[in-house]
């Protein structure tokens, strides 16, 4: 069942991309060599609380924390821990919900923790590149292949490859509603978008093989071969001619400054 949304509600559902959108301002200004990702969930927290609202992820499943916390070859879902010493170099995906009014907000940023490698550097703009390829599609009467088509041919086209077994999804009352939104897939295939769809749309892109395995404690998602993935994520509202982008990036961007990317 694909629920679509009133303007009433996409304006609550806004709100809390809005919270969101703070809250990784406020982890962007803490991330550097010599931080734990464990500091950067306690001050996710206090953020989303603050503002009145709940950390969506902690207790979802049993997930133990605010945010997934994800460096290097973890793709998505790393747990934050005092132990995950952010260090020159590393890339650590971000990525949280937040509830509130009843509904949900989801949003990601992969970081760049000091100077990071060149190579690693084209992944993450690639990646984010490729989730403005996705949302440019997701308009009335296009299908979900055209999201999963514009991501896939973007990013194979760079040379990455990317992850097939975790995908975006609708987003609402629950953190995950129908449709499956693939990071891949064909033209003109797939479910005719509507409007009011709200979908999380989130390319999870490897440098090196797209296979993942998850770890033992049931969360850790990591690249097989170890070469680093970036993800991105932004909730969208399927509009006539052009998507509604209901998380924004701009306290990041005034966070990182020059090196926003
Ligand atoms: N924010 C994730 C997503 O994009 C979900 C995180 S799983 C959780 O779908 F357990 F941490 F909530
Ligand atoms: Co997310
Ligand atoms: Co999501």
């Amino acid at each position: 069942m694909i629920y679509l949304k009133t303007d009433e509600e996409i304006e609550l559902q806004r709100e809390c991309n809005v919270i969101l959108a703070k809250t990784l301002g406020e982890v962007a200004k803490v991330i550097a060599p010599g931080v734990s990702t464990l500091q950067l969930d306690k001050i996710a927290y206090e953020c989303i609380k603050d503002h009145g609202a709940e950390p969506g992820c902690l207790g979802y499943e049993g997930f133990p924390a605010t945010l997934c916390t994800s460096v290097n070859d973890v793709v998505v879902h790393g747990i934050p821990s005092a132990d995950v010493i952010l260090k020159e170099g590393d890339i650590v995906s971000v990525d949280t919900t937040v509830l509130k009014n009843g509904f949900y907000g989801d949003s990601a940023y992969t970081f760049p923790v000091g100077d990071v490698a060149e190579d690693v550097m084209n992944l993450m703009r690639t990646t984010k590149a490729a989730l403005y390829k996705g949302i440019e599609q997701a308009v009335v009467g296009h299908r979900l292949g055209d999201i999963g088509f514009a991501i896939q041919s973007h990013c194979e086209s760079a040379g990455y490859s990317v992850v097939r077994e975790m995908v975006g999804h609708g987003i609402g009352r629950s953190m995950h509603e129908s449709p499956d939104v693939p990071n891949y897939g064909r033209r003109g295939n797939g479910v005719v978008l509507k409007n009011g769809m709200t979908i999380a749309i989130e390319p999870m892109i490897c440098m090196g093989r797209r296979h993942i395995y998850i770890e033992d404690d049931g969360w850790t998602c990591r690249t097989v071969d170890h070469k680093p993935a970036a993800h991105y994520e932004h909730s969208v509202v399927v509009r006539n001619g052009k998507a509604d982008v209901m998380s924004t990036f701009e306290y990041v961007e005034a966070v990182l400054g020059e090196r926003f990317i």
